[in-house]
């Protein structure tokens, strides 16, 4: 070791020892009569003297050093005079008195600073990577997601599951996003998909007879990235032969415990709540509602009905809804202008066509520009139906249900971050049950599986597979973390006949089913045993837990919105004769004919 103690780990009872550490200059004082150096590495920080005691030669050599220089220094370890003790270093007692010093590598001036106060825009540090994982926020990130990560492998194999790998070059798995391909050079016009998820092989584990299957699993989705998407992500992927839903979700109540306690040293109460989906979209519009505030959602159709207003009366005619939310108190704090904003963003992002406001005055009158399309009476009403009081701001959404859910839930969710409704460190888990086997795809105009097409639907639902599709639920459960999806899965189809009608109503024939999947159909009647899994997103693990809002904060070398890695410029060219071996063409896109 060039090193004999980590900059974290001196203190008052090394005192008089010869040591020696390395790492880099994290900042540099020259005091006339010394200079101080703080030398940094990911266990901490420990200041470092140079004294006149230390030699003209090595105060000499000194006057060299710039932050974020690799240095390495021996010295002993002394007290620090009274009155320069930090007490916010835990080596903040002590100080080493350098005897030598060693520049092992300089820095070039940097284009930004670790620790810098302010971030510089994530673009450079993306770009530079290297400088910025030496940031204090990120390897404290790394550490909790390699604490996490350690804490799922032994918990589950604690409850017996077996660690299994699963090919990366494989054949697409139906996930629902887009496949990355990557081109075979041994049979020519051929491609591997990289997998989605491991969903089949894990299945066919289970059939193999290997009744607990876990991985940590990295998952490729060429997707639309947002806030909590990667193109590359990584799912901790568990699978479980002979259970019930119950089961999976036990197992999984059990990681979240330790987890809570052993992250945050929280107690959290078991079983975890469940509800169903329908109930999560009447009353929070979505399907993972943040449910560390209240303010749900409020239908008043029946109310609407009545009112002379049009936009209202039209709507519930139609037989469509008007729901709203109360925000307590928050009269006085939306002005016309912000209400106007509010709007737009409703109008904008999620398709609503307006949206309608009272805010409630003292004596509990109802103002706003349609007041007066409503009698007293029926403003009372609505007053009652929301609970309101005076100062509460009352905001309605008329529409298709779809519609008034997606409005409302986005409304929801800024005014309850805008009005400080929770502690942003409150942690909330919950379950959403029952999900829709199909959602409509308008686009295509066709059925999609809502979760993936290996889910079995629910037994009461079975029949509905044959008579009303669109009303057939499926034995699938998300676990949601204030607000977020972090993680999904199902009870899967055993029966290889359910399984061909599920890849019917998804539009898919026989023999496209057999071409695709013939395997798993295959596989499906030589003794498949009931199973059902799930996978949790660890990168949203570390997000939630880590109390941060960017999954890119969470993955040593992410991909920026647009898939791309900065620092290494993937995805980037490559020669002709790399293309050439593939029997690729590139084409540009005015091109693209086929
Ligand atoms: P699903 O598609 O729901 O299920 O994925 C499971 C969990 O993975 C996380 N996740 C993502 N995280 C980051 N970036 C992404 N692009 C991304 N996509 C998904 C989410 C999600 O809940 N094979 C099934 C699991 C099963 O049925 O067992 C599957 O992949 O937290
Ligand atoms: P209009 O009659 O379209 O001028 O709308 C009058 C008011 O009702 C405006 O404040 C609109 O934002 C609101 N509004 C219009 N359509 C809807 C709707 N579908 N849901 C809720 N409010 C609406």
């Amino acid at each position: 070791m060039l090193r004999t103690h980590t900059c974290g780990q001196l203190r008052a009872e090394n005192v008089g020892e010869k040591v020696t550490l390395c790492g880099w200059v994290d900042s540099y004082r020259d005091h006339g009569g010394g200079l101080f150096v703080d030398l940094r590495d990911r266990y901490g920080k420990t200041q470092v003297v140079f004294s006149p005691e230390s030699g003209a030669e090595v105060q000499g050599q000194s006057r060299a050093i710039r932050n974020e220089d690799v240095i390495k220094v021996i010295g002993r370890i002394d007290l620090r005079p009274e009155g320069t003790v930090n007490s916010k270093l835990p080596t903040g007692e002590i100080e080493i008195r350098v005897e030598s010093i060693e520049i092992l590598n300089k820095c070039k001036t940097p284009p930004f600073f670790p620790n810098q106060q302010d971030q510089p825009n994530e673009d450079l540090r993306l770009a530079n990577r290297f400088l910025d994982l030496r940031g204090n926020k990120m390897q404290e990130t790394l550490v909790l997601r390699s604490r996490i990560i350690k804490l799922m492998r032994d918990y589950f194999e604690k409850h017996d599951f077996i660690d299994v790998e699963t090919p990366i070059l494989g054949r697409s798995t139906p996930e629902g996003a887009r496949d990355y391909l990557v081109p075979s050079r041994v049979h020519h016009g051929t491609f591997y998909a990289l997998p989605q998820s491991p969903q089949l092989y894990k299945q066919i584990m289970m059939i193999a007879g290997y009744d607990r299957y876990v991985q940590v699993a990295r998952c490729f989705r060429d997707e639309d990235l947002r806030a909590d998407r990667q193109p590359e992500f990584t799912q901790l992927d568990m699978e479980m032969s002979f259970v019930e839903m119950d089961d999976i979700i036990g197992m999984i109540d059990g990681l979240v415990e330790i987890s809570a306690k052993e992250i945050h040293g929280q107690e959290v109460k078991l079983p975890l709540p469940r509800m169903t989906y329908a109930e999560a979209l009447e009353r929070f519009g979505h399907d993972a509602p943040d449910l560390r505030f209240g303010m749900e959602l409020i239908d008043c159709t029946d109310l609407a009905a009545e009112a002379e207003f049009r936009v209202f009366k039209s709507v519930a005619d139609a037989g469509n809804k008007v729901r709203g939310i109360i925000a307590k108190g928050a009269a006085s704090k939306y002005s016309r202008r912000l209400i106007d904003n509010m709007t737009k963003f409703v109008q904008e992002d999620f398709g609503a066509k307006g949206l309608a406001w009272f805010k409630v005055e003292e004596g509990m009158k109802l103002s706003s520009p349609i007041a007066k399309n409503f009698s007293d009476e029926l403003l009372a009403k609505f007053a009652e139906r929301f609970d309101a009081e005076p100062g509460d701001l009352i905001l309605m959404v008329a529409d298709k249900y779809e519609v008034t859910c997606k409005a409302l839930y986005a409304l929801r969710k800024k005014l309850g971050a805008e009005l400080e409704l929770y502690d942003p460190k409150e942690m909330h888990y919950s379950w959403i049950t029952e999900f829709p086997m199909f959602d409509y795809d308008e686009d295509e105009d066709r059925w999609n599986a809502m979760h993936h097409p290996f889910t079995a639907p629910l037994p009461e639902d079975i029949e509905k597979l044959d008579t009303a599709p669109h009303e057939c639920r499926a034995i699938a459960y998300d676990l949601v973390i204030n607000g977020s999806e972090a993680g999904g899965g199902t009870i899967r189809i055993h029966d290889s006949e359910v399984q061909e009608k599920v890849f019917g109503l998804l539009g898919m024939e026989k023999e496209e089913a057999q071409e695709k999947f013939g395997f798993l159909l295959d596989a499906l009647q030589y003794g498949a045993p009931p199973h059902g899994g799930i996978a949790l997103g660890i990168d949203r693990w570390v997000m939630l837990f880590g109390g941060l809002d960017n999954i890119r904060d969470c993955i040593a070398f992410p991909k920026t919105q647009k898939a791309a890695d900065l620092m290494t410029k993937a995805p980037g060219s490559v020669d002709r004769k790399q293309l050439e071996e593939l029997a690729l063409k590139v084409m540009r896109l005015d091109e693209k004919r086929v």
